[in-house]
């Protein structure tokens, strides 16, 4: 069953607090929090002092979204704010492998269980990732170039999701395969068909075919798509 993670960024930012709580209610899988530093993407969100002060608004998953230059420098700060997943961009960090240590690292010193995942950039290969896919549980595969919501899906994105599913299988590892950006209900089968394991939903989510604000509704016309793709 393909899981939904609703992103904030598209959320109403006057009322993050119920925002978050109205993901759960609407049946969103996790919470995909975007965290841009202006820096490595050309645009500004939150921290994890927002993010800790959202945390106790819901049982979901953190799926923390890392879009930032020397993700190493924050990690403890985004491991104590509640991220239950982290992904990285290998294009932000410098040594990817130690990156990634870091975060199991961290999460371990709290006695957490932190998921650690990598982004990919459109114009990224899969290879990038080929020598240390046995230390991710996720990959995500921009389907837009990150920075910001509702831009349109990059359908020539299909064939490296497919190539990605057919090299896990291939070692026989269990990654998730995350798909996020202009997912809706025309691009999200095609996602899925291609080996997508949990469609980011910004846009779709928050301002869907049901109208702004009919998150359930939005989130449940993606599942029936998907089911019918
Ligand atoms: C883009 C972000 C996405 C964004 C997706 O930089 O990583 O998570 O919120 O938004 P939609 O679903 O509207 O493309
Ligand atoms: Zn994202």
């Amino acid at each position: 069953m393909v899981k939904i993670a609703p992103s904030l960024l598209s959320a109403d930012f006057n009322k993050l607090g119920d925002e978050v709580k109205a993901i759960e209610d609407a049946g969103g899988d996790l919470v995909h929090i975007d965290i841009m530093d202006g820096h490595f993407v050309p645009n500004l969100t939150i921290g994890p002092a927002v993010m800790e002060a959202l945390r106790d608004n819901t049982k979901l998953p953190f799926d923390v979204h890392l879009m930032i230059s020397e993700p190493d420098k924050y990690m403890e700060k985004f491991i104590r704010s509640g991220a239950d997943i982290i992904s990285v961009h290998p294009e932000a960090c410098v040594h990817l492998h130690r990156t990634l240590s870091l975060i199991k690292e961290e999460a371990k010193k709290k006695n957490k269980e932190v998921k650690s995942g990598i982004a990919l950039n459109p114009a990224t290969s899969i290879a990038c990732c080929e020598p240390i896919l046995e230390d991710l549980d996720m990959i995500v595969i921009m389907t837009v170039n990150p920075g910001f919501p509702a831009q349109k899906f990059i359908q020539s994105m299909l064939p490296k999701i497919r190539a990605l599913r057919q090299l896990l299988n291939d070692r026989g590892l269990h990654v998730d395969i995350e798909v996020d950006g202009g997912i809706n209900i025309e691009s999200a089968p095609l996602a899925v068909g291609a080996g997508a394991d949990i469609l980011v939903a910004g846009n779709a989510a928050f301002n869907g075919p049901a109208g702004k604000g009919a998150l359930s509704e939005n989130i449940r016309l993606l599942k029936e798509a998907v089911n019918k793709g």
